[in-house]
């Protein structure tokens, strides 16, 4: 068996959503395993696989978990980010869709290895057929008494919710999450301190992606050993590549991490579209650095290539441009949804995001000037890392990054020798 045969997010076994078909391939059989072991064993064996965070900024999991408090007087709880909000991602609902016992034995077991009391799956408004998928998989999970008192026959006990939010990308974003939780407006939160310490209503909490946590069962049941040899070392296991855009062949594709991104595109996504030449990818979902098509050769796609290759792995969501693209009027269209998705609170961000799409927009109406690019650079350069959340970094990158790989097709929409004195 090939590291490509390894499917074990989206393996395609029929039915696998009810849970008597999970359980007959052995499901919840890493929950037993893990009730059985201490919870700072389980720790250790997920810190031992080098499973990283599928949500976007690969953090090692296991070195996550470690961060919660192990005598805390208070409730422990565990978020589930099913946001899914950024363009170019559609993953974790391929999960809940086809394999949803493997979120919930993920979730399960990781609770028992923080102490967690209850576990909240935040799963995007729009997502309302997901939604009901997972809470009829999680009603049968109760029934099966995997969930609720003494789970599985042990002295641990723990519950499960799905909350619905109401389309904010922000509230992906792990302390927004938490506010929206609450009930409060979902505004991102300043750190330190750092949820493990003063997560939901002030308690110690962890939030990990959908992905993330549907890793856990396999990494239990085969062994930290058996997992660090799928794909890349040091940022192991399967991805779920979502390839989009101007392919013959969308969809997810569950690969080992360190595939070529040439190859998602060609072998996997069946090649540009109309027989077209490549232009530019986005390796990673929209807010991921664009890159340009001609340098892609030999790029893999895992954390440290793609930051090698000047951009990011993200949540692997590859959107895929031919030769017809207009880069300037990409770059104006993720330029509004960030300006859009912008929740206020950081001046830099609310300011900046709104500019850059007015600057963009003028430019690409064919009323730009020559200065505008350094201008819209500054602004970008003015909004990264200077923000309490990432949303603001996620809205300048793809403009710093278009200008320094594409900055001619910018230029081409501007009447240079006319405004170059303005
Ligand atoms: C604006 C913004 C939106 C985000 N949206 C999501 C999301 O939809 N899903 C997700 O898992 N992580 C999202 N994240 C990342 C989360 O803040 C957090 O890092 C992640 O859920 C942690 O899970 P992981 O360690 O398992 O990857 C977002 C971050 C930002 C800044």
């Amino acid at each position: 068996m090939t590291d490509t045969d390894i499917k074990y997010l989206l393996p395609g076994i029929p039915d696998l959503h009810k849970i008597n078909v999970y359980e007959k391939e052995g499901g919840y059989g890493a929950l037993k395993k893990a009730l059985g072991m201490k919870p700072d064993d389980v720790i250790e064996e997920v810190k031992k696989s080098n499973l990283r965070g599928r949500g976007g900024a690969c953090f090692p999991a296991g070195l996550k978990w470690s961060f919660m408090p192990k005598n805390s007087e208070k409730p422990k709880y565990l978020c589930v980010n099913a946001d899914e909000g950024e363009p170019g991602t559609f993953k974790d609902r391929e999960i809940i869709e086809h394999n949803p016992h493997a979120l919930i034995e993920g979730t399960l077991i990781a609770s028992y290895a923080m102490g967690v009391t209850t576990a909240y799956v935040y799963i995007r408004g729009e997502y309302v057929k997901w939604m009901k998928i997972l809470e009829a998989a999680i009603e049968e999970a109760y029934d099966k008494k995997y969930i609720g008192k003494n789970i599985a026959g042990s002295k641990y006990s723990v519950d499960m919710y799905v909350h619905r939010g109401a389309g904010a990308y922000i509230c992906g974003e792990e302390s927004s999450l938490m506010n929206s939780l609450e009930g409060e407006r979902g505004y991102p939160r300043v750190k330190p301190p750092f949820p493990a310490q003063y997560g939901l209503w002030g308690c110690p909490t962890t939030i990990n992606n959908v992905e993330t946590l549907a890793n856990v069962p396999v990494i239990i049941n085969n062994g930290a050993d058996w997992y660090i040899k799928i794909g890349v070392e040091k940022h192991p296991g399967t991805l779920l590549y979502g390839v989009s855009g101007h392919v013959n062949n969308p969809g997810v594709f569950e690969l080992p991490t360190g595939v070529l991104l040439t190859d998602l595109i060609y072998k996997y996504g069946g090649g540009v579209r109309s027989g077209k030449k490549l232009k530019a990818v986005i390796p990673g979902g929209s807010s991921t650095p664009i890159l340009r098509g001609d340098s892609i050769e030999g790029v893999r796609m895992d954390a440290d290539s793609l930051m090698e290759a000047g951009s990011s792995i993200g949540t692997g969501g590859v959107i895929v441009m031919d030769e017809d693209t207009d880069i300037p009027d990409i770059i104006e269209r993720i330029s509004r949804f960030y300006h859009h998705e912008s929740c206020g609170q950081c001046t830099p961000c609310r300011e900046g995001t709104g500019w850059m799409e007015k600057i963009i927009k003028r430019i690409n109406r064919g009323e730009g000037k020559l200065k505008d690019l350094d201008v819209l650079l500054d602004v970008a350069n003015n909004i990264e890392g200077n923000t309490i959340c990432a949303l603001g970094d996620a809205a300048a990158w793809p403009v710093q990054s278009a200008i320094k790989r594409f900055r001619d097709e910018f230029e081409a929409k501007i009447d240079v020798e006319k405004t170059a004195a303005a």
